[in-house]
Order: structure tokens, then sequence, then C-alpha cells
């Protein structure tokens, strides 16, 4: 008998061929961890739809900062729960304001840990709308000139890298402007490009203490539209963006291969709080086991395309190994 067909399982006969083999590979380098820092809090806060997730007081960052750069995580993104809310979300261009106390605190604390601000307003807003909400309506033109204030103040602050989140027009242009103006031609810009409206980020409004009633479709996309998320990309690039951004991931893999194809910039992905919320309580139920789920999801974000993964559970990856 002779059979012509591929003995694909050659290949996969035992333990050290199939890592040999391996075409993906993950590691620290690949990850930033998200924090939340709230002002006036005493002690360390569980998120309860993000188990595992707490929010850190700003008196006690500087230990948790020491504790994370000490596992070998090598970027944190910084998330401010603010108790000084306005309008317009002023607190986070104040100079003296939570936002520049925490950047300037994990700088002193571990100094040599990247540090990341989230560039968005809607964590200082009262009505918790990612910019300046003027007749009713997010006002795009007056929210960038903002953003371009916070983001010198991150960069004064000490923040090795702003990444604007507010789905703003124009966001990226104005805050590379700003910036150089500033001085600060070196310093880059990690653009939430492609973000989508997505029913995933309900864990994060309640971990950040977001006062948002109603959405933001008017400003991030609609998670039906692909091609349009490649021109949020592509226009993001053509601003000055040096990495660009997918958010959510596991259900945008399709966004991400494609973007990977059309730029030669860096890519992240952020795999999200509804993302961590799932695996973590479909964990927690006795249906999947997290371990596996976090790297078959977590390496499977990397093989779409990404260089960067955005994650709550890098913690635990630090911790545990790959
Ligand atoms: C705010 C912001 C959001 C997230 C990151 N920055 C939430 C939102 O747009 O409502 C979501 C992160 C997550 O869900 O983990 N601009
Ligand atoms: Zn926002």
């Amino acid at each position: 008998m002779s059979l012509n067909f591929a003995r694909l399982r050659r290949l996969r006969a035992t333990p050290a061929l199939r890592d040999m083999l391996a075409e993906t590979q993950v590691s620290l380098n690949d990850l930033i961890y998200p924090i939340f820092i709230e002002e006036g809090l005493d002690d360390f806060a569980p998120i309860d739809s993000m188990p595992g997730v707490n929010r850190i007081p700003e008196k006690k960052l500087e230990q948790a900062i020491k504790e994370i750069a000490a596992a070998g995580i090598r970027a944190v993104m910084l998330f401010g729960v603010s108790h000084h809310k306005d309008e317009d979300g002023s607190d986070s261009w104040n100079p003296n304001g939570l936002l520049a106390r925490m950047i300037k605190r994990c700088k002193d604390a571990a100094p040599d840990l990247m540090v990341i601000s989230d560039t968005c307003f809607c964590e200082y807003t009262s009505h918790g709308h990612c910019g300046v909400v003027t007749d009713g309506h997010v006002h795009n033109d007056h929210t960038i000139e903002n953003l371009a204030r916070q983001a010198v103040v991150a960069a004064r602050a000490g923040a090795d890298m702003i990444a604007p989140s507010s789905m703003m027009d124009g966001q990226v242009a104005a805050i590379r402007a700003a910036l150089d103006a500033d001085g600060r031609q070196d310093l880059p810009i990690m653009a939430y490009s492609s973000k989508f409206a997505s029913a995933c980020y309900g864990p994060f409004r309640a971990a950040a203490g977001s006062a948002l009633q109603g959405d933001r479709k008017t400003y991030q996309m609609n998670p039906l539209n692909g091609r349009e998320a490649l021109r949020e990309s592509m226009e993001d690039e053509a601003e000055g963006a040096d990495i660009l951004m997918v958010k959510p991931a596991l259900p945008y893999l399709d966004i991400l291969y494609q973007v990977r194809q059309q730029s030669l910039l860096p890519l992240a992905a952020y795999q999200v709080s509804g993302e961590y919320a799932m695996i973590k309580f479909a964990a927690m139920a006795g249906a999947i086991d997290e371990a596996r789920v976090v790297r078959e999801t977590i390496g499977g974000i990397k093989r779409a395309g990404a260089d960067l993964i955005l994650t709550y559970f890098a913690m635990d990856l630090a911790r545990e190994g790959f």
C-alpha cells in the first residue's frame, strides 16, 4: 500500500520537539501590566468584577511598584482613580494632580520600569466621558487641546510613553506637536489606534470608578467595522504614532492581523477587563483551566501579530512563568 500523505504528527512526537518547533514565543518583554491607583484610599481594595486585581492606594504605590518591578515586569500602564473630578477632567493636567503624582512615584520607586501614561479624561470627568462635553456632545477639538496639555504634564512628571485612548480625531497629531514644542521629540506615543465601543470594558469602568451614563459610541468604533479600524490605525500612523494598538484583543484578532500586514510599526493589543473576567469567572466555576487558557489566549494574540500585549494576567505570568 503506498498512500501519499504528509506525516505531520512526526513533528509532535515528543515534548522537546514540540517546544523546539513552537512558532510563537511570549516573554515578559512582550507584556504591559495595567494598574489602578486611587487617591485618598488607605488599603488595597479588591475589584469584585476582576478577582485578583486590586486598586492600589496612592500611599502604597511605592511598595506595589517595587514588587511589580521585582517580579520582572518591564512596563506598566497607569490608570488613576480620581477623587477630584470636574467637567473637563482638569486634575489630569494639574502638575500636582493625581496623574502627575502617580507617574513621579512610580519613577522614583523603580526608575527602570517603563511608565506608560493612559492619556484620556474619563477617570477625571464628573460625567465620565473621554473629553469636554459641549451641548451634550463630546467636543473633538477642545478635547485634543486638553489631551495635549495632559500629555505634557505626564511627560514632565517622567512618563516614558504617552498612550492616548480617547478616540478623538487628531489626538496623536495634537499630542506630538505639544510634546515636540516642549522639547520632548524623543518621547514615544503608543496610540490606542483601533479602539472599539466594546461591551468588554464593563469591569474596568467599575474598577476605575467611571461615572459614565450612556455610551461612547460617537467616538469609539462600531465593533462590526473592520475597514474603518484599518483607517483609524493608518491615520494614527500618519499623525506620528510610534506604536499602534487594537483593543479589545480576542474578538478583534482579524483587525490585529490586518494592521500587522498594513503597517511596519510595532503593534500592541489590549486584553481588556471583560476578557480577563471571562477567563477568571469561568475558571472559578471549574469550567476551564485558567493557567492554560491564559497562555493560549496570550499566545494567540501574539501569533495574530501583536508585539506587545496589555494584560491583567501579567503579574501571574511573571510569577509562574510561561
Ligand atoms: C478609557 C479606557 C477604557 C479602557 C482603557 N482606557 C475604558 C473605556 O473606554 O470605557 C478599558 C480597559 C479595560 O476594559 O480593561 N479611555
Ligand atoms: Zn477615556
